[in-house]
């Protein structure tokens, strides 16, 4: 079958496995998070602020976490003219912070452009320098490792990408694809190497024998299990999951997630898994952070975010989403006006120029994030008094 964009709600797919195959585990013990001023979080809760340390400090590993993200910028310059002046810089990250716990899933969901796919490349280092902020896998600032450390990280810190064809070299056989870093890792002696690729391809339902056939024999579907055994080969601990279905038949987009989180399962993987299809997200993911012009502007439990989205953009976003219930009327929020640059960013809330509940203070000040519930965190002026009553 030819893969087509998803035209399609994720809620049609009969056949993705049920989640509680993924354990007992409670999501509240998942993911941690805390968004751009790790300094000024103020807890409903208690009334204090929920953390007391300035982004300068060293941040403190916490073994529970495999990545722990602080106040990460990536801004690109915007070069002018002959002489290739900087009149500018793309904040397309512009301080995103949370923790992520070991197994579990956390879903990046915004509309394009707002910064999901370099917020992924920064954290495995693959753009360039950051601009700020603080990277811990497993303890160790990833912008600190030298590069014989980084190349070996590499194998523990994986991407899939949203187009299988492009990330695939046509002019090797699928076999070698999957088994070049392998070999270049020095990962299995010799005399294992193929029965380790055959096991892998197995793994991801493919056939071994077709592991001297060449990409374009493929479907896109079957492309992106070759993509996806090629990452897992590695045996990672953390993979960046960039739109992975984004651009497959809704049908293969079940068979592709429930491959995910089968191997999830047996590995015990952790997923950033980025996307703009909602539906996905709340499928799969443990927790959702939700990105606007660089920011994550509210973070919580999948179920928390979906069932009571509490920042104006969030409800915008979510509502969206279709009901299968055709008694159930929806009522979409049509946000006004388009996304703003990330070169130009609004001040204050940089939602401000686009939110219906704008208020004056909006305009200016920049708001600070709150945890509402436990756990659930926004970053939104109209939950300010609720933090002070
Ligand atoms: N290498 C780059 N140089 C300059 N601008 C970039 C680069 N990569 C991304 N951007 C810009 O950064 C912003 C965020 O992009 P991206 O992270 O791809 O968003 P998303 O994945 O959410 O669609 C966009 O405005 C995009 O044009
Ligand atoms: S801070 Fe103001 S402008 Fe921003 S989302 Fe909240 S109400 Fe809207
Ligand atoms: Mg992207």
């Amino acid at each position: 079958m030819a893969d087509n964009k998803n035209q399609g709600g994720f809620n049609q797919l009969p056949e993705i496995h049920n989640k509680s195959l993924r354990g007992p585990q409670h999501l509240s013990e998942h993911a941690d998070f805390i968004t751009s001023q790790p300094s000024e979080i103020k807890s409903i809760k208690d009334g204090k602020a929920a953390a007391a340390e300035g982004p300068k400090d060293k941040l403190e590993y916490d073994p529970q976490y495999i990545l722990q993200v602080r106040d990460l910028k990536k801004h690109f310059p915007i070069k002018d003219g002959m002489l290739g002046r900087v009149s500018g810089y793309v904040k397309a990250v512009d301080g995103v912070t949370f923790n992520l716990k070991r197994g579990t899933t956390m879903g990046l969901v915004g509309e394009s452009g707002c910064g999901k796919t370099t917020t992924g490349r920064a954290i495995l280092r693959l753009s360039g320098e950051k601009t700020a902020g603080d990277v811990l896998f497993n303890g160790k600032e990833v912008y600190d490792l030298t590069k014989k450390e980084l190349h070996d990280a590499r194998t523990k810190m994986q991407i899939i990408f949203q187009d299988p064809f492009s990330s695939l070299s046509p002019r090797m056989p699928v076999g070698e694809i999957i088994g070049e870093a392998v070999r270049e890792h020095n990962l299995v002696p010799k005399a294992e190497f193929n029965d380790y690729i055959d096991d892998i391809m197995d793994k991801c339902g493919l056939q071994p024998f077709h592991k001297d056939r060449y990409p374009h024999e493929f479907s896109g579907g079957q492309r992106q299990r070759i993509c996806i055994a090629r990452a897992l080969a590695l045996n990672p601990e953390f993979v960046v999951c960039d739109e992975p279905v984004s651009a497959l038949d809704v049908s293969i987009q079940a068979q592709i997630i429930n491959l995910l989180e089968d191997r999830q399962e047996q590995f015990g993987l952790t997923y950033l898994f980025i996307s703009h299809d909602l539906s996905v997200v709340e499928h799969i993911s443990d927790t959702v952070g939700v990105m606007y012009l660089g920011n994550l502007v509210e973070y919580g439990e999948t179920e928390d975010i979906f069932r009571n989205p509490l920042h104006p953009y969030t409800k915008a976003l979510f509502s969206a989403i279709p009901v299968p219930d055709p008694t159930v009327k929806m009522k979409r929020i049509v946000l006004e006006g388009s996304i703003p640059s990330p070169a130009n960013p609004p001040e204050g809330c940089k939602f401000h120029t686009r939110c219906a509940q704008c208020m004056e203070r909006c305009k200016h000040e920049v708001p600070v994030q709150r945890e509402i519930e436990p756990g659930h965190f926004v970053v939104c002026h109209l939950f300010d008094d609720a933090a002070e009553a």
